[in-house]
């Protein structure tokens, strides 16, 4: 099968052009003005442009909070229709297993034959015996060459403290493992929570109060210093606030390699989401909790001058009806509700309506933070971006589609969007992965199982490139 996309003005993370874009099988044969080849289908992608299929490289499938578990790979469409071909899911360790097991069971028994986009995984360890410190490196020889730490969350079984981080930071640099940290100080945390209960201030607005900027700063500070005295690169996820950017600037600019991600809701959403009426607060928990609008505007400057250099989801798929209200009713609080939100889907209609159209990122740096960097920092060789030789995940997005985001159209199997009545401009109108069409006129027309595994290769950016 052969495609030939004509006619588009083609975006990379250096450039945009007029062009047309040549799909043979899997892959992309050539790019250029007036190709000349023939092909089984042409499109005409006149007044479109064509941008790689996004890499999210921040989604659970599997995380469970108290015991209740996400949506998992059965809704992995969702990512489809948002133009992201490929994602890349945190797993946990499994009691008494090792990293490795743990990886491959939860993947033959929960993502192969399910997943109905590209898939990788990143580590998380939760049992830091010796023996599993050792066993860090076998991560990269089989294609999982990313490791999530948990320095939040104390009490959870998944929760790390520095030791772990200081362990996971040393072994993991033997192989060209990637070290990501979940930065936030569980301790602080744990005691505002606590405190905050027994004054009686249990609604959602709550778990922002309980979850200062200073917890992440702190925490941010510690992995640095972990990182430095490790000689390691470091990589910190959905980084949130003003005062932890600094922290990874400051140490960036005096040569350590430290690198980080925010994610689509920290860009638009606000503290005050948590306080709207009722219980509807809950369906904005997520850790760390939503900034001011202060913060916003330091995280748009950051991703756009490459301070940041990846933008994910963070898609943790929980209902509101019932798994939010876990934190409901007599004797609940904040801190029983499942942290995390869906956002799978919306991750481009938010970069493009609130970050293109109104100026504050600019295309190339879109398609860079939405599919390029998030290939590289995973070591996915054949993904995000457009090039001879690169697999066929392609965008066609139209910029003058107009919408309003809302869960009435959305695949994520959760009865809630966080950004439900958000203007949409622009979609992503067709979508192929691997030179298969499975978006089509914005509608999902691919089928289960038809995503394929995506062996990451170690020492990726965080070891080997510049911001
Ligand atoms: O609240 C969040 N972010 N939930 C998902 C787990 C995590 O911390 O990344
Ligand atoms: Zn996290
Ligand atoms: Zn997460």
């Amino acid at each position: 099968m052969s495609v030939l996309i004509k006619n588009g003005t083609i975006l990379t993370a250096e450039e945009e052009f007029e062009g047309d874009i040549f799909i043979k099988g899997e892959k992309i044969e050539a790019l250029g003005k007036k190709l000349p080849f023939k092909a089984d289908e042409v499109i005409d992608a006149k007044g479109k442009y064509i941008l790689p299929g996004g890499v999210d490289q921040h989604v659970h499938f599997s995380f469970t909070y108290k015991g209740s578990k996400v949506r998992g790979f059965e809704t992995s469409n969702a990512a489809a229709v948002g133009g992201t071909t490929t994602l890349i899911e945190f797993v946990n360790q499994e009691q008494g297993k090792g990293l490795v097991e743990s990886i491959d069971e939860y993947r033959k028994k929960d993502a192969d034959g399910i997943a109905m986009v590209d898939y990788s995984f990143h580590s998380v360890m939760t049992d830091p015996r010796d023996e599993v410190i050792d066993e860090i490196p076998k991560l990269a020889e089989a294609g999982y060459p990313t490791m999530k730490l948990f320095m939040a969350y104390k009490g959870m079984f998944f929760h790390a403290d520095d030791d772990a981080v200081l362990k996971a930071l040393i072994k993991g640099k033997e192989a060209g493992i990637t070290v990501m940290v979940h930065a936030e100080n569980a301790h602080m945390i744990d005691v505002l929570a606590k405190k905050l209960v027994a004054e009686g201030k249990t609604d959602p607005y709550y778990h922002a109060v309980s979850r200062p900027v200073i917890a992440e700063a702190e925490a941010t500070r510690r992995a640095i210093y972990l990182a430095e005295l490790a000689g390691a690169p470091l990589y910190v996820v959905h980084v949130t606030c003003k005062e932890a950017l600094e922290e990874i600037k400051n140490a960036y600019s005096k040569g350590q390699r430290i690198f980080g991600e925010t994610c689509s809701h920290y860009l638009v959403l606000d503290t005050e989401d948590l306080a709207r009426p009722g219980f509807e607060g809950a369906k904005y928990v997520c850790s760390p909790a939503l900034r001011t609008e202060e913060h916003r505007k330091a995280l748009w400057e950051a991703v756009e001058r490459k301070w940041l250099n990846a933008i994910s989801s963070d898609h943790c798929g929980f209902d509101y009806a019932e798994q939010k209200h876990m934190g409901y009713g007599e004797g609940k609080s904040f801190a029983d509700i499942p942290n995390g939100a869906p956002g799978l889907q919306n991750r481009l209609n938010v970069l493009w309506t609130y970050g293109v159209c109104e100026g504050k990122l600019t295309k190339a740096r879109l398609v860079d933070l939405f599919a390029t960097a998030p290939a590289k920092i995973n070591g996915l060789g054949t993904k995000g971006q457009l090039a001879p030789g690169f697999d066929a995940d392609v965008v066609i997005f139209d910029p003058e589609y107009k919408g309003t985001i809302s869960v009435q159209n959305n695949l994520e199997g959760v009865d809630y969007c966080p950004f439900e009545g958000f203007e949409q401009k622009g979609r992503a109108e067709t979508v192929f992965l691997r030179g298969m069409k499975i978006v089509s006129e914005g509608n999902y027309q691919g089928k289960k199982g038809q995503g394929r595994f995506i062996a990451g290769r170690p020492f990726g950016t965080a070891y080997t490139e510049g911001k």
